[in-house]
């Protein structure tokens, strides 16, 4: 694959999503994606804190994984069985909302984001789920093109919605 950029706009809004060269680690790893449980708080609060300027708190990741509604999954790698991976969502009638998903820096390009993705849409849509939400920094180009791969589109604007530098959030939104 060759490194470069590509614009595409959707509903009046510029998006630039960024292509660069895969690592050789996709060839070598392979991710199993299971439910999140209480006992993997530190993994995620871990690579939370390595992947995130403002990471989420551990009490706001606790809740997050005590909540009723929740719909977490995380990715582990086969060899060592240690959590590389997280998604955190909620499924609020026949809605998923995607809350939170990162992949340890040092295992991302590898799969592991696309696998909890397809995960949460997949089973939610199991469940009945008809629409998956979720909100991206617009300067988040890593994650608007993850998210444009798995077909979400941009369906409206926040701006300001980033309490640290008030920067705009892309809502985007995959019709299942
Ligand atoms: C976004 C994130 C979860 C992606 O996880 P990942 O495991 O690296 O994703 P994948 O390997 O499954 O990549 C899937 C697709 O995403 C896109 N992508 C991922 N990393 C990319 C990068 N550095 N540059 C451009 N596109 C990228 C590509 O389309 C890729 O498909 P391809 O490899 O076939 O080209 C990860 O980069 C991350 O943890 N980022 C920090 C946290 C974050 O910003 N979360 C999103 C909050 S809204």
């Amino acid at each position: 694959m060759c490194s470069g950029i590509r614009r595409r706009v959707y509903m009046g809004i510029r998006v630039t999503e960024m292509v660069v060269e895969k690592t050789f680690l996709e060839n070598i790893i392979s991710f199993n994606i299971r439910n999140a449980e209480s006992e993997d708080l530190d993994s995620i609060l871990e690579i939370e804190s390595l992947s995130y300027e403002h990471p989420w708190s551990r009490s706001l990741i606790q809740g997050s994984l005590d909540n009723p509604k929740a719909f977490n999954f995380v990715a582990f790698d086969r060899p060592d069985r240690k959590v590389q991976g997280f998604i955190l969502d909620l499924l609020l009638m026949d809605e998923l909302h995607i809350l939170n998903i990162a992949v340890n820096p040092l295992y991302r390009r590898c799969g592991a984001g696309s696998s909890l993705l397809e995960t949460a849409v997949n089973e939610g849509q199991k469940l009945g789920v008809k629409a998956a939400f979720l909100e991206v920094r617009r300067s988040n180009i890593t994650a608007l093109t993850l998210y444009i791969k798995h077909g979400f589109k941009v369906i409206g604007v926040r701006r300001g919605y980033y309490s640290d530098n008030r920067e705009d959030a892309l809502v985007m939104k995959k019709s299942l």
